[in-house]
């Protein structure tokens, strides 16, 4: 099938990729230069696990534009996949959408039928806009026009993003018209199907199970999407409140989890206490569902709980090392992780920028390491001003981190810092405190090692 996706950031470039390696003939749209030329190199801009090698695999079946015009009108599906960040009420903005709607709109050859696919995270009743953006595009030109337009959200993790493109749990897809569905059910089909050969680097998992495709309303669709990620983020801080709790009563959160986990109506999954999430989707999304919800006059009070009880982890890693370093002036912090989880460069709403942040505002010195995020982390940091910081620095060395430091906090549970030589970098600190703020260590074994170790919602 030939495919025009317009946008090429982690949802559009996974996707591409994935249906590339399916056979479909692929088309990307990108207008940032720097992406652009990098795509052309054959490059990933993105840091993804096993996206290079896969994109290298396709580059056959994929090319990449600047020029929505050169590829649209030969295609028969059109996906929209460019980024609704949030505006400063918290609302996604939508604006990108309905542009690339237009420009997509512009371009249609009349006597041909297109499905117009919305894969960007959108408030609840977009399509229904971005239907009527392309219908007044095509009074404009004065012509009849013929798109469908459907949802198809999607729930890629970063860090994990292609297998789970290649093996999803489910396919969501809002349409009103049969032939988009048909169309979306043809895309899909070697994934419904299982039918293709695994890339080697993505084996299909043992126990996989062929994937449901579930058709439904674009509105509910939309809602699907803010939903399950809602439900997600609530679940995390659910536990994190209950962490809270462990630590005032001498409990074991980390036990507390196994231990509900095992129920089959709970589930053992994202009940990993810890600084909780960060991240381009939970923040924005619980933000953009809580919009929704006031433009519609309606109160979503445990979405605004989990959103709180986020927040305030943060904040508890800063308490923390106040009780153990008495003051934080003129201290110096070692940060493991600026990443907002593993296996990516991301670091947009990052718990690493806001502790970062208070420790500098409090008189520390901050040392901070990542294996890959350093440079977004920099940025992130600095703002314009690239000597904004000058008590921030920042290192590839983790011994250099911990030389002479009166303690280090473990941001991000990159696989890396689960093999810390915790007895050695004990024994080169100043004071050998280790904050573990997401649980990596058991305690007995960081304080056999040395340390004085504080978890969360640990004994
Ligand atoms: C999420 C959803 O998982 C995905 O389906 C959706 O499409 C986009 O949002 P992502 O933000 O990439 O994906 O990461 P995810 O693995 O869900 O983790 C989000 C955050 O939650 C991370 O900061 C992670 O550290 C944190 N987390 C996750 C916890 O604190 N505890 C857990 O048990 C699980």
């Amino acid at each position: 099938m030939k495919i025009a996706i317009i946008g090429a950031g982690y949802v559009g470039l996974t996707t591409a990729v994935v249906l590339a390696y399916l056979n479909h003939d692929v088309a990307v749209v990108e207008k940032d230069k720097n992406k652009l030329n990098l795509l052309h190199e054959g490059k990933s801009p993105i840091h993804e696990p096993g996206i290079q090698g896969l994109l290298e695999e396709v580059q056959h079946t994929i090319r990449f534009t600047p020029n929505v015009a050169e590829v649209v009108p030969e295609a028969e599906l059109i996906l929209i996949a460019v980024g609704t960040p949030p505006k400063k009420n918290g609302e996604a903005d939508t604006q990108h959408v309905e542009q690339a709607a237009r420009e997509v709109a512009e371009v249609c050859l009349p006597d041909r039928h297109y499905t117009l696919v919305v894969k960007s995270t959108v408030p609840i009743g977009t399509n229904q806009r971005v239907a009527k953006v392309v219908a007044s595009v095509f009074s404009a030109r004065g012509i009849q026009g013929n798109v469908s337009v459907a949802s198809n959200p999607e729930f890629l993790q970063e860090g994990l993003a292609l297998q789970g493109a290649l093996y999803p749990d489910r396919i969501v897809v809002g349409a009103n018209s049969d032939a988009a569905v048909d169309t979306l059910r043809r895309l899909y089909k070697p994934i419904l199907e299982q039918t293709f050969d695994p890339p080697s680097e993505f084996p299909r998992p043992s126990a996989y199970h062929l994937p449901p495709m579930m058709t439904t309303d674009p509105n509910s669709a939309e809602m699907i999407k803010y939903a399950a990620n809602t439900f997600l983020a609530l679940k995390i801080s659910f536990i994190n409140e209950i962490a809270g709790l462990c630590e005032k009563v001498s409990a074991d959160v980390t036990e507390v989890a196994r231990g509900i986990g095992l129920d089959t109506r709970i589930g053992n999954l994202f009940l990993r206490a810890g600084l909780g999430w960060g991240g381009s989707c939970y923040p924005k999304d619980t933000s953009a569902l809580l919009g929704v919800a006031a433009q519609s006059g309606y109160e979503m009070p445990i979405t605004e709980a989990a959103r709180t009880v986020n927040f305030r982890q943060r904040a508890h890693i800063i308490e923390k090392l106040r009780s153990v370093l008495k003051t934080l002036k003129g201290k110096t912090v070692g940060i493991l992780g600026l990443a907002f989880k593993p296996n990516t460069d991301d670091v947009r709403e990052a718990p690493s920028l806001d502790i970062i942040r208070e420790l500098l505002a409090a008189g520390a010195t901050v040392r901070a390491h990542d294996p890959i995020a350093i440079e977004n982390a920099q940025r992130a940091l600095s703002g314009k001003d690239p000597f904004a910081n000058t008590n921030l620095y920042f290192t590839e060395d983790i011994d250099a981190l911990a030389y002479d430091a009166d303690a280090l906090v473990l941001v991000t549970e990159w696989e890396l810092y689960h093999r810390l030589q915790l007895r050695k970098l004990a024994k080169q600190m100043k004071t050998p405190i280790l904050i573990d703020g997401r649980n990596v260590y058991s305690p007995a074994e960081a304080r056999a090692a040395g340390f004085h170790y504080i978890g969360v919602g640990r004994i």
